[in-house]
């Protein structure tokens, strides 16, 4: 079975002003698209690692042949990422965390507006392309890092809550090259109920 693009849960003018439609459409029916089409199209001649969750394949990296390795890595990662960011996204503005992930992120990173200016560098000082990362590690302790390109969490042996895309493509229609002001206007967009369930499931 092929990969194919999933539908945002909401329409592409849902998150303006923060995000703007055009941003959306483009990101998601073009960028998103192209790793999915180039995920399938590296796997085309292995039905059986095409038969398995991508999230398996960034998992195992090291297994796979080495012919695949790499377009695995950038197209399956960017097919993941990307769908992992549509749903950690929302029109209603200005959740908070749940109580159980407002709590663990007090202890990991001090106060909640410290874990936000912490996420904030991290995603503004990435030099060129790649993603913020809230993330479990592997003793289910909560980690912020960014990772270059479309290189998952997951390849580290880490669960990831929640990225940030800073690809330009991401943002340079309405921010060019204001990347800072991108990531502010995130934090109005998140869908903390959904990352909280993903927190729950893996502590
Ligand atoms: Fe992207």
């Amino acid at each position: 079975m092929a990969y194919t693009l999933p539908k945002l849960p909401y329409p592409y003018n849902a998150l303006e002003p923060h995000l703007d439609a055009a941003t959306m459409d483009i990101h998601h029916t073009k960028h998103h698209q192209t790793y999915v089409d180039k995920l399938n199209a590296a796997l085309e001649k292995y039905p059986e690692l095409q038969a398995q969750a991508v999230e398996s394949l960034l998992k195992n990296l090291d297994t796979l042949p080495e012919a695949i390795r790499t377009p695995v890595r950038n197209h399956g990662g960017g097919h993941t990422n990307h769908t992992l960011f549509w749903t950690s996204l929302t029109p209603t503005q200005d959740l908070t965390p749940t109580s159980d992930l407002l709590q663990a992120l007090h202890t990991a990173f001090g106060s909640f507006d410290q874990f936000k200016q912490q996420f904030s560098d991290a995603a503004a000082t990435h030099f060129g392309s790649g993603w913020a990362w809230l993330a479990l590690d592997a003793s289910q302790t909560l980690k912020i890092y960014s990772l270059p390109n479309q290189d998952s969490p997951l390849s580290q042996g880490h669960q990831p809550l929640f990225g940030l895309d800073v690809w330009e493509h991401a943002y340079y229609l309405k921010y060019q090259n204001r990347r800072p002001d991108y990531i502010a206007a995130i934090w109005h967009c998140l869908n903390w109920p959904e990352i909280g369930k993903r927190f729950q499931a893996k502590v």
